[in-house]
């Protein structure tokens, strides 16, 4: 008998919240999570001030791994923080080189509090043109919050929405 399709979570993190959401969406489904490195420095004050030029300028950058098999899965939760109103560009290389044609998307993002989920669901517009069913979009607001508050938040947010594993 074919093996039943799981869901991924793939994320980038700079500083650990994106990565504390994918956690708790982890844990809660029980599946597994990639996380994607951006190769370009991003680490300290320079980091953030090149994340916001490359934001505006080049919003693309060399990621580890470059790809990801996807076919054993056929839901993928695909976070990012928000740079400059959009998701940052590990993310935005992987929504570019990546095939999400027949995957249920989840897109969730982490911002310190200017993001609209308007934005959010724009991207969720464009994947959906490629093919991909977005099953569905949130974003979590960090500023002040620790990863251990940010988990619990996130897994609430699982438990009344859409997110069935
Ligand atoms: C280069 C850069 C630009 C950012 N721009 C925004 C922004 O436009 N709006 C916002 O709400 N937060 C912005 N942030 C804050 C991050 O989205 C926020 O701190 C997020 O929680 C970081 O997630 P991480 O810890 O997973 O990297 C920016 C952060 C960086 C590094």
């Amino acid at each position: 008998m074919e093996e039943p399709k799981k869901a991924l979570v793939l994320y980038y993190s700079r500083t650990g919240n994106c990565r504390a959401v994918a956690q708790a969406i982890g844990e809660t489904l029980q599946c597994p999570m990639q996380e994607i490195k951006d190769l370009k420095n991003r680490a300290g004050f320079w980091g953030f001030i090149s994340g916001m030029i490359d934001i505006r300028k080049k919003p693309i950058t060399e990621i580890a791994p470059k790809t990801v098999d996807l076919s054993p899965y056929d839901r993928i939760y695909l976070g990012s923080p928000i740079w400059g109103m959009r998701f940052a560009p590990a993310i935005t290389t992987v929504l570019n080189t990546f095939d999400f044609k027949s995957k249920k998307v989840v897109l969730f993002a982490v911002a310190t509090g200017k993001f609209k989920q308007a934005q959010l669901e724009a991207y969720g517009k464009s994947l959906s043109e490629k093919g991909a069913q977005v099953a569905g979009t949130f974003v979590l607001k960090t500023r002040k919050k620790t990863s251990a508050q940010l988990l619990q938040e996130a897994k609430a947010v699982l438990k009344t929405s859409l997110i069935k594993p």
